[in-house]
């Protein structure tokens, strides 16, 4: 039997995935990520440490893990070389596999990230303006720079003299730098030699190392519903982070992803625009805010709260495949008093149990609660399932049974061992 898993966020992302990760990742041969670029960010806390992480997967500080950037990846070489430095400079040492395949962002998708969101009018979907939409816009186009031709000095040369031309082309009449090749180019080849010795066929590796028995985990970015396919379209990011893109995003067999943690906040969060139906304002949302630090890592833009919503999760679990799930942050639902869940909507008169497509019809939704009483108690020291209040046991429970999938850990905590781990979630 193969031994991997995923783990994904199940919401618009910041459900906490990097803690969990990191823990599992203890006794993990590889942690991978398979999508998405420097827009993620995790923050991991131990040793009395904090650090913050945007490429990097979570494994990181486990000596004995080695970590993949996959294919599916759009990868900033001057964040990822300042990112290694770091690590570096605090003695964590790290054993790097970079896809050949995978797609760089270069100083120039920044600016035309700002130039696109500009252009949208109505429709600015807050990204992060870090050149994410725009390198996948690149790869599509099939005129993005890959690792491999990163690496070759002639190639590099030629499709990065091209692609400046075309974008200070569009960026012409605009107040956004327009690089000139001297500027870029010495500077990226310096990045190149760096992060050459790490480049390789991680398809292969990760084939053989599925074959071999070894545990890998694969850890998304962002969250299903900013998913390009199944997220609240157009306000999503440009990748994929649900399970099901594992096999095209890092060139395994499907049948070798079977095995899906989805990360599940306690409450709901999203950064950027677009629909959010159980968005909470007022006081409860401020408190919520506070206790859960909720501050984008990457933009430390303050994060929308609300509450958790059930139709949003069902559609998550089924599109991206989860097996079992995770609640993050239970402890700052400590602050309130009473706490609601959202079990369907009422579009137009009528209850729907679904996300419908248009965006339009997503941000009408009105949700109905159901409502349970807080625990408003102090859980960060609790360590064993049943010994959390009473009515946090019956929130939990109603969660499992209406996802229909077990609760395998709560995080009461940000810390490492604030986590309750109820069954081996490589099973
Ligand atoms: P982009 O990924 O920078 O193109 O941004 C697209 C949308 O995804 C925006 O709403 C961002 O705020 C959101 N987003 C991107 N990365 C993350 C993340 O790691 N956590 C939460 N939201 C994110």
């Amino acid at each position: 039997m193969n031994k991997t898993l995923s783990i994904v966020g199940s919401q618009w992302g910041d459900e906490g995935k990097g803690k969990i990760t990191d823990i599992v990742c203890k006794d993990a041969d590889y942690v991978v990520r398979y999508q998405g670029g420097n827009n993620a960010g995790h923050t991991i806390e131990f040793d009395q440490k904090k650090y913050s992480l945007h490429i990097l997967p979570s494994g990181v500080f486990n000596p004995s893990t080695k970590i993949v950037i996959a294919n599916g990846m759009v990868v900033n070489p001057k964040k990822l070389v300042e990112e290694i430095n770091m690590l570096q400079s605090h003695g964590v040492s790290i054993s790097l596999y970079i896809s050949n395949r995978a797609a760089m962002i270069m100083p120039y998708h920044e600016e035309l990230d700002e130039y696109y969101e500009n252009l949208k009018l109505d429709f600015k979907v807050g990204t992060t303006r870090k050149g994410i939409g725009p390198a996948y816009m690149d790869k599509i186009n099939r005129s993005g720079i890959r690792m491999a031709e990163f690496c070759d000095k002639d190639i590099f040369a030629k499709k990065l003299s091209h692609n400046l031309e075309i974008s200070n082309n569009l960026l012409d009449d605009t107040k956004l730098t327009k690089y000139s090749f001297d500027q870029v180019h010495p500077e990226y080849e310096k990045y190149a030699e760096v992060l050459s010795q790490y480049m390789c066929d991680t398809s292969l590796l990760l084939d053989q190392a599925v074959k071999n028995g070894e545990k890998i985990v694969f850890e998304g970015a962002q969250g299903v519903m900013l998913d390009i396919e199944h997220g609240t379209y157009p306000f999503v990011t440009s990748s994929s982070p649900s399970s099901s893109s594992i096999p095209v995003n890092t060139g395994i067999g499907s049948h070798y992803i079977n095995n899906s943690l989805g990360i599940v906040k306690a409450y709901t969060s999203r950064v950027g625009e677009g629909p959010f139906p159980t968005q909470i304002e007022g006081d409860i949302a401020d408190l919520i805010r506070e206790t859960g630090r909720e501050y984008g890592t990457t933009t430390k833009r303050p994060r929308r709260i609300g509450w958790i919503d059930l139709v949003q999760l069902k559609y998550a679990a089924r599109v991206s495949g989860f097996t079992q799930i995770s609640i993050m942050l239970l402890d700052v639902l400590s602050v309130a008093k009473e706490i609601k869940v959202c079990i369907g909507y009422q579009l137009d008169g009528k209850e729907i149990y679904t996300i419908p497509p248009l965006e339009r019809d997503y941000q009408n939704v009105k949700p109905i609660y159901k409502t349970f009483t807080g625990w408003n108690t102090d859980i960060t020291n609790v360590l064993d399932y049943n010994s959390l209040p009473k009515e946090a046991l019956e929130y939990l429970e109603f969660i499992e049974a209406e996802l229909g999938l077990p609760i395998n850990i709560v995080s009461v905590g940000p810390d490492r061992l604030q986590t309750i781990i109820r069954n081996d979630i490589f099973q």
